[in-house]
């Protein structure tokens, strides 16, 4: 009973909190910086994904490698995971540079990046090894507009700058 009015109570407010303003959402908080998200969760879980599968040649002759064990391909399903799911951190308001090819660009990194993720379900050591340049070029093609360079990282470039 004391929780049945409890929620009276609240849905009354958020009723009367109506029309003044918008209803508060979850507490997310974004202070935690788009750089810091590339440095230490992007990028290190792009990495769990590119160096899963590689072939060197050198004069000892040819070495490859390729995730082997249930724990190895967890790893390759983590990275491809992680940066699927750092779309939506990326395009939290906060954190998202505008409301068009910021938004566009995160998406396509989560599509290629589940797409990466299904491969690492399926253990096809081949296919991540094609899809980590396919994710690549969707980390590199949100670098192209807003991260131009140093001096300039973080400038959002308007569409045909
Ligand atoms: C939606 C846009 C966007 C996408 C997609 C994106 N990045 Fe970034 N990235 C940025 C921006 C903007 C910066 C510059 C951030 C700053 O320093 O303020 C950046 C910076 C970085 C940095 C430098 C971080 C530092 O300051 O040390 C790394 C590393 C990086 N990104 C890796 C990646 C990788 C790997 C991917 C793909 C798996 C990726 N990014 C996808 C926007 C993006």
């Amino acid at each position: 009973m004391r929780t049945r009015m409890g929620l009276v109570v609240a849905a009354a407010l958020v009723t009367a909190s109506c029309g003044t303003e918008a209803p508060a959402g979850p507490p997310f908080r974004t202070d935690t910086g788009v750089g810091m998200l590339m440095a230490n969760m992007v990028d290190p879980a792009a990495d769990l994904l590119w160096d899963a599968v590689g072939t060197v040649i050198d004069e000892t002759g040819e070495t490859h490698w390729q995730p082997e064990t249930e724990e190895e391909w967890l790893q390759v399903r983590l990275g491809a995971m992680t940066i699927a799911e750092t779309a939506n951190l990326l395009m939290m308001d906060g954190r998202a540079l505008d409301q068009g090819q910021w938004i566009e660009m995160s998406e396509a990194m989560a599509d290629a990046a589940m797409v990466a993720f299904a491969a690492a379900e399926a253990e096809d050591a081949d296919l991540i090894f094609d899809l980590g340049e396919t994710v690549y070029n969707t980390c590199n093609a949100c670098h192209g507009l807003y991260w131009v360079d140093d001096a300039d990282r973080g400038r959002a470039v308007a569409p045909g700058d």
